[in-house]
């Protein structure tokens, strides 16, 4: 439970909020890359951290990302003109480049040269693993681009996607470093298909309930569900809660390609987030097709709308289908992404966390939001927050059976600090 202080601290991303400050300290998902495919292409709308902005490529390839209404008189600069090296409001036609300069008035004498005076918000872009990333912070507190190893790999061993999640960015996060409910929302109910839901393996089914084991870092924390097999090994299964908003975790396939995956969540205004979901392999072997699609996922391109989000809402019940609730799925829903966004978005636009109740199967949620809080108290006294100059390339999530020796711990730390004791 918190309090609803605590609570109104934790979700409310907006310019001057508290949380608002601490997100603008760290780089941000804008855009997948793919929706600026080409130069002087479409512009794309951006709502970030409650801010509504316009994302476009120009003649050159520069990725401008711009306050979305015009300077002269509030047009939005969506509906653009993007040419040559700049994005031009078709209502008077006041022309911007992608530092947000005014470079030209149509509908002003030349000789006024008014168009120096006037400069449009931007901010600062840069591309990496298929992602535009924008710094919405103080520039000289600007730090490098994070460093994860799926953002690194060539474009052939990793897949991105997003979706547009309708609620408050901390219940989606909240719901990505729960490990508790994988095997309960997501089951199957016949191990004969494997699409659309997990389907325990005879192991996982023998090891039962997780205990759940968390090894705070200087970035985050690594979390284990740990679950007893018999008097010699125990199934793991690691995550990694990177501040403020990633998490990294076994791919799908884990247990036979080497693949990792994650979310970030990025807060689009405070009912709303763009959820960046991400997967790659850690071997030679390049993502197949089926790889980057994960049928049943609920993350396919199929699932979504043309501008993310879902086919499978909350204005239809996200299709449940209460047949195969009885007989196929434990949830009745189709694909677990649609599943996870359910849960997720029934709960509210921003769940009221003094009604809840949480147990010890939440732990990795209440140190999360510990952190979060801390965090906020460290960007308010312009210090540093954890992760923000970080270099994740050697973190890793595991899972498999291991020796009750503790060697996962060794197989499953990647990072380079050592692990601290466990919360
Ligand atoms: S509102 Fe954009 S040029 Fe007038
Ligand atoms: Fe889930």
């Amino acid at each position: 439970m918190l309090s609803r202080e605590k609570n109104e601290l934790l979700t409310r991303t907006g310019p001057g909020t508290p949380m608002g400050t601490l997100l603008r300290r760290y780089w941000l998902p804008a855009a997948l890359s793919l929706e600026l495919p080409e130069p002087d292409g479409a512009p794309v709308r951006v709502r970030l951290l409650g801010e509504q902005l316009v994302a476009f490529r120009d003649s050159s390839g520069r990725i401008g990302l711009l306050r979305e209404f015009c300077a002269h008189r509030g047009a939005s600069l969506f509906f653009g003109r993007n040419e040559e090296c700049g994005l031009r409001c078709i209502y008077h036609g006041w022309k911007y480049d992608a530092s947000g300069n005014c470079v030209d008035m149509m509908n002003e004498p030349a000789d006024l040269d008014f168009q120096s005076k006037i400069r449009l918000s931007a901010y600062p872009t840069m591309e990496l693993g298929g992602l535009v990333w924008t710094y919405l912070g103080p520039p000289e507190q600007q730090p490098p681009l994070p460093r994860f190893a799926w953002a690194l790999v060539p474009e052939s061993h990793r897949h991105v996607y997003k979706t547009w999640q309708e609620c408050n960015w901390l219940q989606a996060l909240e719901g990505g470093i729960d490990t508790s409910h994988a095997n309960i929302l997501h089951r199957r109910l016949h191990p004969t298909d494997a699409r659309h839901g997990i389907v325990p393996s005879a192991t996982f089914v023998r090891a039962g309930a997780p205990r759940l084991e968390v090894y705070p870092h200087e970035y985050g924390y690594l979390y284990a569900g740990v679950r007893s097999l018999d008097d010699e090994q125990v199934y793991v299964r690691t995550y990694h809660y990177v501040m403020p908003f990633t998490q990294i975790r076994p791919g799908p396939l884990d247990m036979v390609k080497p693949h990792n995956a994650g979310h970030i969540w990025i807060p689009m205004d405070d009912e709303n987030c763009m959820v960046y979901h991400w997967t790659y392999s850690m071997g030679a072997e390049p993502l197949s097709e089926e790889d980057r699609l994960e049928p049943g996922s609920g993350r396919e391109p199929s699932e979504h709308l043309p501008d993310f989000r879902k086919v499978r809402n909350k204005d239809n019940n996200y299709l449940i289908d209460r047949q195969a609730q009885k007989t196929e799925l434990f949830s009745g829903i189709v694909g677990i992404n649609n599943q996870d966004n359910a849960v997720q978005e029934s709960m509210g636009p921003i769940v009221d966390r003094t009604q809840e109740h949480l147990g010890p199967a939440d732990k990795a949620i209440i140190i999360a939001r510990q952190m979060l809080l801390d965090a906020v108290d460290t960007a308010r006294a312009g210090g540093d927050p954890p992760g923000v100059h970080g270099d994740y390339e050697q973190l890793h999530a595991i899972v498999g059976a291991y020796p009750r020796d503790g060697s996962w711990q060794a197989a499953a730390g990647g990072t380079h600090q050592p692990l601290a004791a466990q919360v």
